[in-house]
């Protein structure tokens, strides 16, 4: 069971951060991400993306830059938390012009529930739907992305292993003005279930702990593709990311891929065309 945030001391840094700003900043890439889904529809189904549905929206920062990507986009962001909702509503609606935020939608809906409107791209991202931690589950949900999509609609979501991925560690990544820490507390290999938090640490030592938790079950890539095909996908592709020459890191360029290599640590796109 994932313990509750700690509340950090008044008067420090950590006191008067905002953990949604820090997640954004250290975790998220909407334009790369955006780029990647709109070209890859684009090239699979030869025409323009027009309606996104956000899954597990959080605070609906991809959708806010999709909708400021032409006029004709829209977006409908689904999430169960009122309180992410209105900081989305309150921090990154607010900040599109009066046209565009007609053009997207919050709404607290589970996202199996969501059947108004059929989406030409489904996102799913940040690991979101490992919540759904037996194949059933998982495959009713991707059925039901399914029956959500136009019919050519794709389902996009992003992946993450490598054998790094099954320890019990922390990671630190250095932020302009704090810390990040990925933090896989717990590992069980008999369920594949798994308790992650996201700690901040700023400079003068005090700590959001357990700012954000997540209990999923850490699903592979045979699996996920297997799960895809059995919820009626007809296509299922993965993307591999690039390697920078220099450095030998990833470039953040993805690529269609059937084979992998043995990286202690990778992140996938996963693209299911219905
Ligand atoms: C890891 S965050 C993802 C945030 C964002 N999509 C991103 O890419 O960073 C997961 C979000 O899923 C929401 N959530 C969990 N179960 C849900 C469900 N069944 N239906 C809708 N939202 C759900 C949580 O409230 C949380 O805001």
């Amino acid at each position: 069971m994932a313990k509750p945030p700690k509340q950090p001391k008044p008067g420090t840094l950590a006191a008067s951060a905002d953990r949604h700003t820090c997640y954004e900043l250290a975790v998220q890439s909407v334009e790369p991400e955006i780029d990647m889904v709109s070209d890859t529809f684009k090239s699979i189904r030869k025409r323009k993306p027009r309606v996104i549905r956000e899954d597990f929206c959080g605070t609906a920062n991809s959708s806010c830059e999709w909708v400021k990507r032409s006029k004709n986009n829209r977006a409908i962001c689904l999430d169960l938390d009122q309180e992410v909702l209105d900081w989305g509503i309150k921090n990154n609606v607010s900040s599109l012009d009066p046209e565009q935020q007609q053009r997207i939608e919050l709404l607290n809906c589970d996202v199996r529930n969501f059947t108004e409107e059929k989406a030409d791209i489904i996102l799913a991202m940040n690991f979101s739907y490992q919540i759904f931690e037996t194949r059933e589950s998982l495959r009713d949900y991707f059925k039901k992305t399914r029956e959500g999509l136009n019919e050519d609609g794709i389902l996009f979501i992003d992946a993450f292993g490598g054998h790094e991925s099954y320890r019990e560690i922390k990671e630190k990544t250095k932020y302009d003005g704090f810390n990040y820490y990925w933090d896989q507390a717990k590992y069980d290999p008999i369920t594949g279930h798994m308790l992650c938090y996201i700690h901040f640490k700023f400079p003068d030592g005090s700590w959001l702990k357990r700012a954000f938790s997540y209990e999923w079950r850490l699903y592979t890539l045979p699996e996920l593709q297997e799960i895809l095909y059995e919820a009626g996908y007809s296509k299922v592709t993965v993307y591999w990311e690039g390697t920078d020459d220099e450095t030998g890191e990833g470039n953040g360029e993805y690529f269609p891929a059937e084979h992998g290599e043995d990286d202690p640590s990778w992140i996938v796109y996963i693209s299911a065309e219905k």
